[in-house]
């Protein structure tokens, strides 16, 4: 949530910094801005409402600096406006700012009576004021102290107008991620915005103060230690994070899923032999991640948000299915508050892509403190979720920039039933010959989801349907159920069309009462052991005139006469049905969306990377 950048180097910073505002519009846009220093002048700051194209027209292209720093909004504190947008700047302090400074009220009473009044609705400007006015012209002091006095999250990168080409960085809770060049020192909250300059960056630690020069980052405690900075690499490169000539990021990374699928089951089967036979299984010694961590378990619980949550729903069924313990899926911004019991033979999995998650880290935080083991999914290395678990499994779905989630979501499935394969067998609860063919099963959706993207015009059709509708449901039972949570939370971000999931046969306790005729029903019936009772639930909508898609499988016997449409899947068996069912949802969604013309990517009041609780 909201994107940061500094820059002081050789080149000029107001192509750095908008290039790298660009990269990270999607964690928020609805406002941008840009500071830098400039000869003569001091600090010039320029700042405008809307996108980071309508901040790239107001930046003069004679802007001569090469130190600067750059933020594009997503609101928490005070509305869409020019003066909420920074960076901000109270006497020698510009700075931008990514969180939330939650004691910002009592701070602003307080500094009112160093005659500094903000001019601005935002937290983020109460921090300027503070740090000004403990700046006496030692920048480390002053940030120091400030941090002492503040509470809640941030992420901040400041000038000091006294201190030329010079950027200060702190941070707690939101990320910071930095490398040093040959053209100067960036820093940034996402690796994205790097990747055109370097595959190597460091993530900046919680509470030690970066600052950077030209040719140098040097990072220092708070007590004024040096540190050194450990170094990672991602093996994503430039046109990873770009479009390659589809029209949207959405649409590039549903058809990125065979792809991050493979790179994140493929490495983890590893040849097992037994009484000569020789078997593929799911292994994770090169995850560091040991049998142990299963054994002797007596519960698990799944904690995540939005998207990574509704993975943990189908993690819950696998392993309640193969592992036979009870597991419980929580949203992570409800979990920390209801005060869990937990011990040390409680697993606590947390799910997230961007690693990110102010809620689901402290879930983490919380699971750790009360001595359950954690084990953590997430996609983004280096992230404040993988560094802080105690085993991290890494989906390596890549750069995912469009805000609505699909192929991390894929690859965190894929995650869950390695998982829920590996510790069944591990805890000899499954067969090996069982668990090689689940993994063999598993490997086998990679093509089952080309098959379904090759098909990607005949869902065009069912677009075509819903662009007019204002409320929509999605209904299924078992692993169906989990998806169509999922499916109705993908279709209503990005095309604004209310929809609700619900376990079909929970309907006519209630929700049968919104059911009018032409109301759009996809009906999601990939579950043979559970299709019979699921036809009845659409004959009970459709009874009522619904509008019914119905998902299925090739071999399902159903009336025709209680759908309107009907995608037969790819064969597979049921247990592996999400995978395309998940696929086929994400294009539906995806199509209406741009059919009502709507910003796929970056759809109204959402960001990628919630950082703020
Ligand atoms: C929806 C979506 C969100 C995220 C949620 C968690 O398409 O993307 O619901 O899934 O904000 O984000 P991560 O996975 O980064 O923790």
């Amino acid at each position: 949530m909201c994107g940061i950048i500094g820059f002081t180097g050789y080149e000029r910073a107001k192509d750095v910094l908008l290039a790298g505002l660009a990269s990270l519009e999607y964690r928020g846009y609805d406002s941008a801005g840009i500071s830098c220093f400039t000869k003569d002048k001091g600090i010039t700051t320029i700042k405008s409402v809307g996108k980071v194209s309508e901040l790239k027209a107001l930046v003069p292209e004679d802007l001569a600096s090469t130190c600067g720093i750059g933020h594009t909004r997503w609101a928490t504190h005070g509305g869409v406006s020019r003066e909420n947008a920074h960076p901000h700047t109270c006497g020698n302090v510009t700075l931008i700012h990514n969180g939330i400074i939650e004691n910002y009220l009592s701070l602003r009473d307080e500094l009112s009576t160093t005659g500094r009044s903000p001019v601005s609705d935002t937290d983020s400007e109460i921090a300027a004021m503070l740090i000004d006015s403990l700046y006496t012209g030692d920048a480390h002091t002053a940030i120091a102290a400030a941090v002492t006095r503040l509470e809640g999250a941030y992420a901040f990168c400041i000038l000091f107008a006294d201190q030329p080409d010079k950027i200060y960085c702190i941070r707690k809770g939101s990320p910071l991620v930095a490398c040093q060049t040959e053209m100067g020192s960036i820093i940034a909250s996402d690796m994205v915005a790097l990747l055109r300059y370097s595959k190597d960056y460091f993530v900046l630690e919680e509470n030690v103060i970066a600052c950077l020069t030209r040719d140098a980052i040097e990072v220092t405690t708070l007590e004024g230690k040096v540190l050194a900075s450990d170094y990672l690499t991602v093996t994503w490169d430039v046109s990873s994070a770009q479009k390659n000539g589809f029209k949207h990021y959405m649409e590039k990374e549903i058809h990125e899923q065979p792809d991050a699928l493979l790179r994140t089951i493929t490495p983890r089967l590893v040849k097992y032999s037994e009484s000569g036979e020789f078997y593929m299984l799911p292994d994770f010694t090169a995850d560091g991640i040991p049998d142990t961590l299963f054994l002797g378990l007596t519960r698990i619980i799944i904690t995540a948000c939005g998207t990574a949550m509704h993975a943990g729903m189908m993690g819950k069924i696998l392993f309640e299915e193969f592992l036979r313990i009870p597991v419980t899926v929580d949203i992570a911004s409800e979990f920390r508050y209801q005060n869990p019991i937990l011990d040390a033979n409680t697993l606590v999995i947390t799910v997230s892509q961007s690693g990110e998650t102010a809620d689901t880290l402290a879930a983490l935080r919380l699971a750790r403190s009360k001595g359950a083991r954690t084990l953590s999914i997430v996609n983004v290395k280096g992230s404040s979720i993988a560094r802080e678990s105690e085993y991290v499994f890494y989906t390596h779905a890549g750069p995912e920039i469009a805000v609505a989630s699909t192929k991390a979501y894929t690859a965190q499935l894929a995650a869950f039933y390695l998982i829920a394969f590996r510790s069944a067998f591990a805890c000899g609860r499954m067969p090996i010959e069982q668990c090689a063919k689940y993994t063999e099963d598993l490997s086998s959706v990679v093509l089952s989801i080309e098959r379904v993207l090759e098909r990607r015009d005949e869902f065009k059709t069912i677009s075509r349907h819903l662009i007019k509708a204002s409320d929509l449901f999605f209904i299924g039972r078992g692993m169906d159920y989990a998806l169509s949570c999922e499916g109705s939370i993908k279709l209503k971000e990005i095309t604004y069309i209310h929809s609700e999931s619900y376990a079909a046969g929970e309907l006519k306790h209630g929700t049968l009462s919104l059911i009018a005729p032409d109301v759009p029903v996809i009906a999601l019936a990939t579950q043979h052991d559970v299709l019979a009772k699921m036809v009845s639930n659409i004959k009970e909508v459709r009874a009522r005139g619904a509008f019914v898609i119905l998902v299925t499988a090739k071999d399902a016997v159903i009336e025709p006469e209680l759908y309107d449409f009907r995608i037969d899947l790819p064969e597979t068996s049921d247990r592996f049905a999400p995978f395309t069912a998940a696929v086929v949802l994400q294009l539906i969604a995806y199509n209406t969306s741009y059919l009502r013309g709507l910003d796929v990517d970056q759809p109204r009041h959402l960001a990628k990377s919630v950082t703020v609780e």
